[in-house]
C-alpha cells in the first residue's frame, strides 16, 4: 500500500466517528474475501522488458468514449457525508480536478443534481435494481438529465451482505438523507426504506431496460466468472466490472484478482473490463493492467482521504496513485497501459 494511503487511512481512523469507520472497513461473513483482496494483487509476479525507451510514459486512457486522465476511477459508495459534509460534491470536484471519474452511488448522501453542479470531471450513476423498480428508472432518468455518463448496474447484491462486526451498530443517518435521492419518487405512503431495498428476482433483462430507460451504456458491476460476464455482455452490457463489492457480498468468493483473467478472456475485447478490490498501489494496478483491465476502481482509500482532507485529499490519492504507476511502467518497460505484453504479468511461482 502507498505511504499516502496508509497516512490517510490511520488519520481517517481517528477521525471518523468509531461506528463510520468500522461501517466503511467491514466486510461479510467472517471477512475471508475483504482480508484476501489486497494480498491476491501480491500473488502475481511481472516479467519486465529492458532496452526500450520509457522516457515518456502516459497512464491516460479511454472508457466508453470518454478521454481520462488515468485509469484510477472513484468506485460508487454509499453516503459519503458520514466523511465529510459536502459528501459525493466533494468526491467529484476532488476526482474531477485529478482527470478521473467517479462512480457515484444510488444511496449518495447529496442530491445527484448538487452533485452534478459540483463536479469537476466525467461522472457515471451506480443503480440498485429496486423493489419498486420505477424508483430505480427515476434516477437513472434523472442522472442521465443532471450528465452522467453511463450506468453502472451492481448485481451482486441481491440482498446486502450480512456485516458481522456492524451487526446491531445503529449509523445515525437521517431518513433525509438516506433516501436523499429517492424521497422525491417514493408513492406516498410507501414504506420508505422497503421500497428502496434491492429487488432479489433480477435478471439479465434489466440491463437492455435501463439502457431504454436512462439512453446511457449501462455497465454491470459485481461479476467474477467469464460465463456469467459473457452472459452480462450478451443481455447488452457495455462494460463489466469484476468486483467482490469490497468483500461485503458473498464472502469466500474469489479475490478479483484471480477472477479477472478468466473474465477477460471470455469477454474477448467486446467490452471494456474493469475491476476494484483492494487497489493500493500503482503495482497493484499494473498487475490488474496487465492481466486485461482497461481501468481499476478504488474504494476505502477515497473514504479515507474524504475523511481526512475532503476534495484535495482525493485528488492527491488519486494523482499519487497515478504518479505510482506511471513510474513502475517504466519500471516493466511500458510505455502505457496498452503497451504492456501479455507476458508480462504471470502467476507467482509457488516454492
Ligand atoms: C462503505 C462502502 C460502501 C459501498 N457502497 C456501494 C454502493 O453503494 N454500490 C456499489 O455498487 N458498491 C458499493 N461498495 C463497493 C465499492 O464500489 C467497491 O466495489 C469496493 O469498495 C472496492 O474495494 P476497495 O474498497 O478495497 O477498494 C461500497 C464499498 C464500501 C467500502
Amino acid at each position: 500500500m502507498l505511504a499516502l494511503l496508509t497516512e490517510l487511512r490511520d488519520r481517517a481512523r481517528t477521525v471518523l466517528r468509531p461506528e463510520v469507520w468500522e461501517y466503511y472497513e467491514a466486510g461479510s461473513g467472517d471477512e475471508v474475501t475483504l482480508g484476501e483482496a489486497e494480498a491476491a494483487w501480491r500473488d502475481f509476479r511481472l516479467r519486465p522488458r529492458v532496452l526500450r525507451d520509457v522516457s515518456g510514459v502516459d497512464v491516460a486512457t479511454s472508457l466508453l468514449g470518454t478521454r481520462l486522465r488515468s485509469p484510477f476511477v472513484v468506485a460508487p459508495m454509499a453516503f459519503h457525508a458520514l466523511a465529510t459534509p459536502d459528501g459525493e460534491c466533494a468526491t467529484v470536484r476532488g476526482a474531477g480536478d485529478a482527470g478521473c471519474l467517479t462512480v457515484v452511488s444510488t444511496r449518495a448522501s447529496r442530491p445527484l443534481e448538487d452533485v452534478a453542479a459540483a463536479a469537476s470531471g466525467p461522472w457515471w450513476f451506480q443503480a440498485y435494481l429496486m423493489r419498486d423498480r420505477g424508483l430505480t428508472e427515476a434516477l437513472v432518468r434523472r442522472a442521465a438529465a443532471a450528465g452522467a455518463g453511463a450506468v453502472v448496474l451492481t448485481v451482486d447484491t441481491p440482498h446486502v451482505g450480512r456485516k458481522q462486526r456492524v451487526a446491531g451498530v445503529r449509523i445515525d443517518v437521517p431518513d433525509d438523507e438516506y433516501l436523499v435521492n429517492l424521497a422525491r419518487h417514493l408513492v406516498l405512503g410507501a414504506v420508505g426504506r422497503e421500497s428502496a431495498e434491492q429487488d432479489p428476482s433480477m435478471t439479465p433483462d434489466v440491463v437492455a431496460r435501463l439502457a431504454e430507460v436512462g439512453g446511457l451504456p449501462v455497465v454491470v458491476k459485481g461479476v467474477l466468472r467469464g460465463d456469467e460476464a459473457l452472459r452480462c455482455v450478451e443481455a447488452g452490457a457495455a462494460g463489466v466490472v469484476v468486483s467482490t463489492h469490497g468483500g461485503r457480498q458473498l464472502d469466500r468468493a474469489l479475490p478479483s484478482a484471480h477472477a479477472l483473467a478468466d473474465v477477460v478472456a471470455a469477454v474477448a475485447g467486446r467490452v471494456p473490463v474493469l475491476v476494484d478490490g483492494g487497489i493500493r498501489s500503482g503495482t497493484d494496478a499494473l498487475v490488474a493492467l496487465g492481466l486485461g483491465a482497461d481501468a481499476v476502481l478504488v474504494g476505502r482509500p477515497v473514504l479515507w482521504a474524504l475523511a481526512a482532507g475532503g476534495a484535495a485529499a482525493v485528488t492527491s490519492v488519486l494523482e499519487e496513485l497515478a504518479g505510482d504507476l506511471r513510474h513502475v511502467l517504466a519500471l516493466a518497460g511500458a510505455t502505457s497501459p496498452a503497451d504492456l505484453d501479455p507476458g508480462t504479468v504471470v502467476a507467482r511461482p509457488r516454492p
